[in-house]
């Protein structure tokens, strides 16, 4: 008994990373860098964030991966190991443009990044839709500071090194790092048309760019070279297939949703697949040794590392520019909804209660009535975050996350509307209501048949998922989630509240 406690003892102090953690997600989760021997450099790739500052906490933070802030605790952590780490991304840190995106990539990406010392990031397809003046922000050097994005074949303006460095070369305990970016013709061809996204961009072909950059002096010198490739499937395959053994590690975009356990190799390279929405990172570590120069470990981003102070801070930043913005400013505007017209406008649930007290009751006890709490619960608090309010509040398209005519608006427009409503399920009730308040029974009868959403088929269980879906509410089974919220007006049958 005192032999095993003593054995657990040791074992949380050779584990930092595991100290602090909750008991229930520990207990399944791999200790990292078990049995590691201190590297000589630790490199930690990731890419494809995808704009995913952090998981949306939806299912219960503790169930899922991602995240800034838990990556922050871990680069923090690797601080106090005392390692020599550098950090690379293959690109794809936003999800697309727009004022929100932007602002997003501002107050918290950009800023965490810069925390967590990344040394170099490709650009990604993504990053091409950013607007002129913030690629140029983020991508071009300035007297003293020193920018993360390299692409050899996309540039702001011209290919020069004074504006997208072609390659970054990084420095760490006296081994250099030369890190290139490309992205393949289909992601490029787009602004070489006349209606171009952004005829500020300028791209060209990756190999010969590609080639061009291996044939650099100063990149040659490099110990590690490594190149990160978006593109389709087949672009990737080819680029692959020309370079492999040219670089020692290559990250293809667009990779499986999770890193696989053991590294893929390809002739002399290493593929490194990072997962995407920032879920896990893929750490290498390189040796001296002969027998064993290189160990590689997927780590996933789970509840064991604490959420970090300086990225809590960075989203609370962010949460309130969104609240100053407001959604107009954010360009967030109604859009029209085909069911308006037979309808009527979005009333709020408790019009409803008026003649339908049963299922009044039902709902008051779910938890779609405390949807909108839930949002000002979070950490820091998202009433503000049209990426999160969408499926938390009535009469929005869920898929768009963009707000239907009559639909919410803000607590104060719109009060009536927080919450998952009636509505949210049913549409909008103004002319029902307008009909049971009348006598036209053709008209009630009618109405009374749009309105509902009937179980038998799918129709219902396609609309769940709607909000329901594989990010946001991935233990999702129609069956038992209905029988939570089941409600029936007819007092012949059994009601289970
Ligand atoms: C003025 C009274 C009144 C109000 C207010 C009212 N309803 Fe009804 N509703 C009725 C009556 C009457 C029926 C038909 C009897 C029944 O099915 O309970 C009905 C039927 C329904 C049905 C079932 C249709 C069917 O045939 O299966 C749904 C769903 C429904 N209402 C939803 C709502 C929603 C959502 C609201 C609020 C936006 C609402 N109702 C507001 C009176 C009302
Ligand atoms: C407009 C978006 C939306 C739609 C449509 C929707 N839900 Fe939900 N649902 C939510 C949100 C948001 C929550 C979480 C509320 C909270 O806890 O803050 C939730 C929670 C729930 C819960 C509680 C889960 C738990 O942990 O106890 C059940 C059950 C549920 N929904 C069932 C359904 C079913 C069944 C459907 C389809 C008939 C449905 N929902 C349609 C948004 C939606
Ligand atoms: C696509 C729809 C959708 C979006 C967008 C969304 N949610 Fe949710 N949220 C849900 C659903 C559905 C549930 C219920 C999940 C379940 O119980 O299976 C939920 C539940 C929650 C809960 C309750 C968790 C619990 O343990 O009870 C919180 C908190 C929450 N969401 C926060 C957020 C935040 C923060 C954002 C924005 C980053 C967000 N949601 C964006 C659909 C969404
Ligand atoms: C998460 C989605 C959802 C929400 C929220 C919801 N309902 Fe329903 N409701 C349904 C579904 C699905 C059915 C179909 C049941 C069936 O066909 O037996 C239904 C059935 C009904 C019926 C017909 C009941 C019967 O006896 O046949 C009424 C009335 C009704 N809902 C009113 C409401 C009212 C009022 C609210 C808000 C207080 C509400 N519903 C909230 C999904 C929802």
């Amino acid at each position: 008994m005192r032999f095993a406690l003593f054995v657990v003892f040791l074992f949380a102090l050779l584990n930092p990373l595991r100290a602090d953690t909750d008991s229930v997600q520990t207990s399944s989760a791999q200790a990292l860098f078990d049995g590691w021997e201190k590297p000589k450099v630790l490199l930690v790739f990731t890419g494809s964030l995808n704009g995913y500052a952090e998981p949306c906490g939806c299912a219960g933070l503790e169930n899922m991966k991602g995240g800034l802030s838990r990556r922050h605790t871990f680069f923090l952590e690797l601080k106090k190991k005392n390692w020599d780490v550098l950090a690379i991304d293959a690109g794809n840190l936003n999800k697309g443009s727009g004022k929100q995106e932007e602002l997003k990539y501002n107050f918290v990406i950009d800023e965490a990044y810069r925390q967590m010392k990344y040394g170099a990031a490709g650009i990604g397809n993504n990053e091409l839709l950013f607007s002129t003046e913030t690629l140029v922000l983020y991508s071009v050097d300035t007297p003293g500071v020193t920018k993360r994005y390299t692409s050899a074949n996309a540039a702001v303006l011209a290919f020069s090194p004074d504006f997208i460095p072609p390659y970054r070369i990084l420095e760490k305990n006296g081994m250099k790092f030369g890190v290139v970016s490309v992205l393949g013709k289909s992601l490029t061809a787009e602004f070489q048309k006349d209606d171009t996204p952004n005829s500020d961009i300028k791209t060209a072909d990756a190999a010969a760019k590609l080639k061009e950059v291996l044939q650099n002096p100063d990149y040659e010198k490099c110990n590690k070279k490594v190149l990160t490739v978006f593109g389709s499937k087949d672009e990737i395959e080819n680029i692959i297939k020309e370079f492999a053994g040219k670089f020692d590690f290559i990250l293809p975009g667009n990779t499986p949703a999770e890193p696989p356990l053991e590294a893929k190799t390809a002739g002399q390279s290493v593929i490194i697949e990072t997962g995407e929405k920032g879920r896990f990172a893929v750490a290498v570590g390189l040796y001296d040794s002969e027998k064993m120069p290189m160990r590689y470990e997927r780590i996933p981003f789970d509840s064991r590392f604490k959420s970090s102070e300086t990225v809590t801070k960075l989203m609370r930043l962010y949460q309130e520019q969104l609240e100053r913005t407001g959604l107009p400013g954010l360009g967030i505007r109604p859009i029209p909804d085909s069911r308006t017209a037979t309808l009527g406008a979005f009333t709020g649930a408790a019009k409803c209660a008026d003649c339908h007290e049963k299922s009044f009751a039902v709902w008051k006890k779910s938890k779609h009535h405390q949807a909108w709490e839930s949002l000002n619960a979070a950490v820091p608090p998202r009433q503000f975050d049209p990426e999160c309010i969408g499926c938390h509040v009535t009469g929005w398209n869920t898929r768009q996350l963009l707000p239907y005519q009559h639909g919410f608006l803000s607590a104060k427009q719109t009060p009536q509307l927080v919450s998952v409503g009636c509505e949210s399920c049913h549409g909008q009730g103004e002319k029902h209501i307008a009909a049971e308040s009348g006598s036209n029974k053709t008209l009630q009868e009618k109405l009374r048949r749009l309105i509902r959403l009937p179980l038998d088929g799918d129709a219902a269980k396609q609309h769940c998922i709607t909000c329901h879906d594989g990010d946001n509410s991935p233990q999702f089974d129609f069956g038992k989630y209905w029988k939570k919220i089941e409600h029936k007006e007819d007092s012949t049958k059994e009601n289970p509240e």
